[in-house]
């Protein structure tokens, strides 16, 4: 069952959401060569603190950070660690929610450090704009594959691939919740949105062909052909108008 929301509840989750966003764009100056994926986690963590929520990804299944990091050929779940220092021309992931009155929200953006390659910025532009694309297809009345099929038409079209093993997903009181969204799939096939669904859309793009591996810490999802990845998310809420986004600035 996909849940609908009060507008009670999505102020709340729009608050946690605001969090997640002021945090994001805080961290985005410090992804900088020579600074440690640990030093951007205690920033974050000490800020969602400051700002009146609880990080929604320490302790979820054991995942031991505030921050998901995620560089170059990690596509999601990159742990923070103090060994882990970005170069000059790396792009990196991070990935973060916050819990505020009960409610979740969960954001994602691909930050370049120093110089990047132009192959690099096409990626992390081709997938900022899949997920503007998707976004553009929530409203009521729409189908839950008109937004995955968004995401593939615009990545394929642009030469890049969708990772299939992760998808976006229902959120709300849960960091998951139903329905999980694909970041590829048929237009007008699946559930039909109705307003007051809330939905964490997350398209992960790679320049290679999109197989995961998991490494042996459990968690950091790399490309199998070691290609370059990027990561965006935004959590929304469905309205009869189209789709009003929670973890925008502001
Ligand atoms: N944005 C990711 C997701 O929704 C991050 C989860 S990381 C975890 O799945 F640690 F919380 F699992
Ligand atoms: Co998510």
């Amino acid at each position: 069952m996909i849940e609908i929301k009060s507008s009670l509840e999505i102020e709340s989750m729009r608050k946690a959401s605001r969090v997640v966003a002021q945090v994001l764009l805080e961290l985005k100056p410090r992804v900088k060569p020579g600074v440690s994926t640990a030093e951007l986690d205690s920033f974050a963590e000490q800020r969602v603190r400051e700002l009146g929520a609880v990080p929604a990804f320490l302790g979820y299944r054991g995942y031991p950070a505030t921050l998901c990091v995620s560089i170059n050929d990690e596509i999601v779940h990159g742990i923070p660690s103090p060994k882990r220092v970005i170069q000059d021309g790396d792009i990196v992931s991070l990935d973060m929610g916050a819990v505020r009155e009960g409610f979740f929200g969960d954001a994602a953006v691909t930050v370049a450090a120093g110089r990047i390659s132009g192959a690099a910025r096409r990626l992390m532009d081709v997938t900022s704009k899949s997920l503007e694309m998707a976004l553009s297809k929530v409203k009521a009345g729409a189908r839950l594959g008109d937004v995955s099929h968004a995401v593939e038409k615009y990545a394929l079209q642009n030469g890049m691939s969708v990772v299939k093993e992760f998808t976006g997903h229902g959120i709300g009181r849960h960091l998951h919740e139903e329905p999980s969204i694909p970041n590829f799939g048929k237009a007008g096939s699946g559930p039909v949105l109705k307003t007051g669904m809330t939905l964490a859309i997350e398209p992960m793009l790679c320049l290679g062909n999109a197989e995961v591996i998991v490494k042996n810490d459990g968690w950091t999802a790399v490309s199998a052909d070691g290609s370059l990845a990027a990561h965006y998310e935004h959590t929304v809420a469905v309205t009869d108008e189209g789709c009003d986004i929670l973890s925008a600035h502001g």
